[in-house]
């Protein structure tokens, strides 16, 4: 049984096998129509559990499990007797008894590790406050259909140092690629992940100052400066010269792309100017998210 918790938790060839399988099953939906996807989930169900708001993840999650030939339960936190007390453990192992997989999106990290460890079925990270690994893999898709293979770009994450930034770090420990973390200090991911990550020979550069991090950059990417996770603290003081605009953008390549996960905060950390732009990918990014996760649930349930 594999869990997909993580992408440091995962090898460089189960990240290529999942890329590689999405970009095939989108062939086969432009010559043979939607109808080609594979219906690995006849018969099966799958569990969806939300503790935060989600518009991308759920809808995407929900479509591709029903174009596989499975169907959803959808469980709002609140709804169910987590909000009463029951433990992680006890809701995971009920239903593992019910369900063949359960997407978690949580707040804290460990919840979704307590609901891998107590599962009989395969958990996937639906986004924690620490990471958001089907977001990085659907975003690699993105650019590489977009910009060619992920080891020839010189990617910047440039605003707050968050969940999203923290599975990017990850991913670049994994496949080597060219990555430039630009966060104010006081916003930036923990030290200890940073040095490990050196020390590991990732590909790494850490530069606070916009200006500079953004040269030669050709995938640029951004995200809210305030998390789900972060109540009400402000940051905005902090981040803005670290908003993508126009002016910030003509100094990477000429070529750079922009990235954003959604939902985007226009005038916040990107100007509109920018994510409506013909740089911008944000959209077909979302749209990637759908394919992309047809093939995490297929990687989980093969058992190769
Ligand atoms: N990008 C993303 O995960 O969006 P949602 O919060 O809408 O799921
Ligand atoms: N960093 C954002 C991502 C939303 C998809 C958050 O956690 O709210």
């Amino acid at each position: 049984m594999k869990n997909f918790t993580d992408i440091k938790d995962i090898s460089k060839g189960d990240i290529e096998d999942i890329l590689t399988r999405t970009k095939n099953e989108k062939i086969s939906i432009k010559e043979n129509g939607i109808q080609s996807i594979e219906k690995i989930l006849l018969g099966k169900t799958v569990a969806l559990v939300f503790e935060k708001p989600s518009t991308r993840t759920r809808v995407s999650f929900e479509v591709g499990i029903s174009q596989q030939g499975g169907s959803t339960s959808v469980l709002q936190s609140s709804d169910i007797q987590l909000s009463r007390g029951e433990t992680v453990a006890d809701t995971a192992k009920v239903l593992s008894k019910y369900v063949d997989l359960i997407v978690v999106r949580c707040f804290k990290h460990q919840t979704m590790i307590d609901f891998s460890n107590n599962s009989s079925v395969p958990v996937v990270n639906g986004l924690t406050d620490q990471s958001h690994p089907c977001q990085v893999i659907a975003d690699i898709l993105t650019i590489e259909e977009n910009k060619g293979h992920l080891s020839k770009q010189n990617l910047l994450w440039i605003g707050d140092g968050n969940n999203v930034a923290r599975s990017w770090l990850e991913a670049s420990k994994l496949t080597n690629l060219n990555l430039t973390i630009c966060t104010p200090e006081n916003l930036s991911l923990p030290n200890d992940l940073i040095e490990s990550s050196v020390k590991d020979g990732v590909n790494l550069l850490v530069d606070n100052d916009p200006n500079t991090a953004i040269r030669n950059k050709s995938v640029i990417i951004t995200d809210t400066w305030n998390s789900m996770g972060d109540g009400s603290v402000n940051k905005e003081n902090s981040l803005m010269p670290y908003q993508v605009n126009k002016n910030l953008m003509s100094k990477a390549r000429k070529d750079a792309v922009f990235m954003h996960c959604l939902p985007a905060h226009r005038g916040c950390e990107v100007t509109e100017e920018v994510i409506d732009s013909k740089q911008s990918l944000v959209f077909e990014g979302a749209e990637n998210r759908l394919h992309v996760q047809r093939s995490i649930i297929w990687w989980c349930l093969n058992s190769d």
